[in-house]
């Protein structure tokens, strides 16, 4: 019996050393030290003994399974010693390698203008107010006096929603951002009917136009309105903003024209030319050998307008404008074709 256990250690030895990972290691264990192992049964046949035997083979067994116990616990140790070199050898990390640079992001060009645009108009008292970039007919045209039969209405130039479903006033994407000098007029004359308050906001957004994409014209720009109501507010008032304005955006020595313009919902009406900060007002390629640039369109508010505002147009004057941060982006960094502002390249978006 003795000679047996004698056995049973050396060949389970035998057995752990040419075990050399984490699972036959756990094998080995079940098989050498487990309850069906050899030794377990040595211990279970001890009652079978002799009284003289029992106590020998018993003190025998036990010190087999503290040395076979001893060599699991240190094989083990070699075991998964060996396996943190190989994982640490394999994920070799040098940590005095230099970092690898982080590309970091910007505004698009045209959010960055259309801010420099807001931040410029808060500077002299507009404040934001926003509205949908989804319109009625009735504000996106009607109340702004359009008259039924104006070009500007045609299926050709918007995009509408439920074209036919809502008879005379279809939903459609607004085509400019002057059907929020409505929507921000009525609210404001909501506080207090009687006596509405003065209004001085910026209105920026997203407009959307039905139109063959060029590299003049997209579906899709963003415009900044700017709108000012109150008691004799008159054109001089709107010149001197504007003319403000041009300073404040293209430098103290931007000069300004205005033309004469016509738009339904302002009355009488302008556009308004920077001198071509190109050329100096020499005459070049951007503007086209003019030496002007035109910027802007504007006029003082329609007496109809002021009215469907709910602004009364003999106690309230007013003047509205409109730009187009994107036009502006494109005179100012010379950029040729207006379809790279939502073409999404990254080698255009990268150099602003
Ligand atoms: N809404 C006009 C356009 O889109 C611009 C404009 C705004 C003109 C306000 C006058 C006053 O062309």
């Amino acid at each position: 019996m003795l000679e047996k256990l004698d056995e049973i250690q050396s060949s389970a030895l035998q057995a752990l050393y040419s075990v050399m990972d984490e699972e036959s290691l756990q094998s080995w264990r079940v098989t050498h030290t487990g309850r069906s192992s050899a030794l377990m049964q040595v211990f279970s046949g001890l009652g079978q003994l002799s009284k003289e035997e029992r106590p020998l083979v018993g003190q025998k067994a036990n010190q087999v399974k503290l040395a076979l116990e001893a060599a699991f616990n240190e094989h083990s140790q070699v075991i998964q010693k060996a396996a943190l070199k190989r994982s640490l050898e394999g994920e070799h990390l040098d940590v005095s390698l230099p970092g690898r640079p982080l590309r970091g992001g910007h505004l698009h060009p045209a959010t960055q203008t259309l801010r420099r645009i807001l931040g410029i108009l808060a500077e002299m008292g507009f404040q934001v107010y926003t509205s949908s970039e989804v319109e009625t007919d009735e504000y996106n045209f009607q109340n702004l006096n359009f008259p039924p039969d104006h070009p500007a209405r045609e299926m050709q130039d918007s995009f509408y929603v439920e074209a036919g479903e809502r008879g005379d006033n279809p939903v459609l994407l607004r085509t400019h951002t002057s059907p929020g000098q409505i929507r921000a007029m009525r609210a404001a004359a909501a506080t207090d009917p009687n006596n509405p308050p003065p209004i001085r906001i910026a209105l920026p957004g997203m407009c959307f136009r039905y139109e063959q994409i060029t590299a003049r014209s997209e579906v899709q720009f963003n415009q900044v309105e700017g709108l000012a109501v109150g008691r004799s507010i008159t054109f001089s008032d709107l010149k001197g903003t504007l003319n403000d304005f041009a300073r404040r955006m293209f430098g103290q020595n931007a000069r300004t024209r205005f033309r004469a313009q016509h738009f339904p919902f302002t009355e009488p009406s302008a556009e308004m030319d920077v001198e071509c900060f190109v050329c100096g007002g020499k005459g070049c390629p951007v503007c086209k050998q003019s030496g002007w640039l035109e910027i802007l369109g504007c006029g003082m508010v329609h007496p109809l307008v002021l009215q469907n505002g709910g602004y009364d147009p003999l106690r309230y004057t007013g003047f509205a404008f409109g730009m187009g941060p994107e036009r502006q982006a494109m005179l100012r960094y010379k950029i040729e074709d207006i379809r790279y502002f939502w073409g999404n390249d990254v080698r255009f978006l990268e150099q602003f």
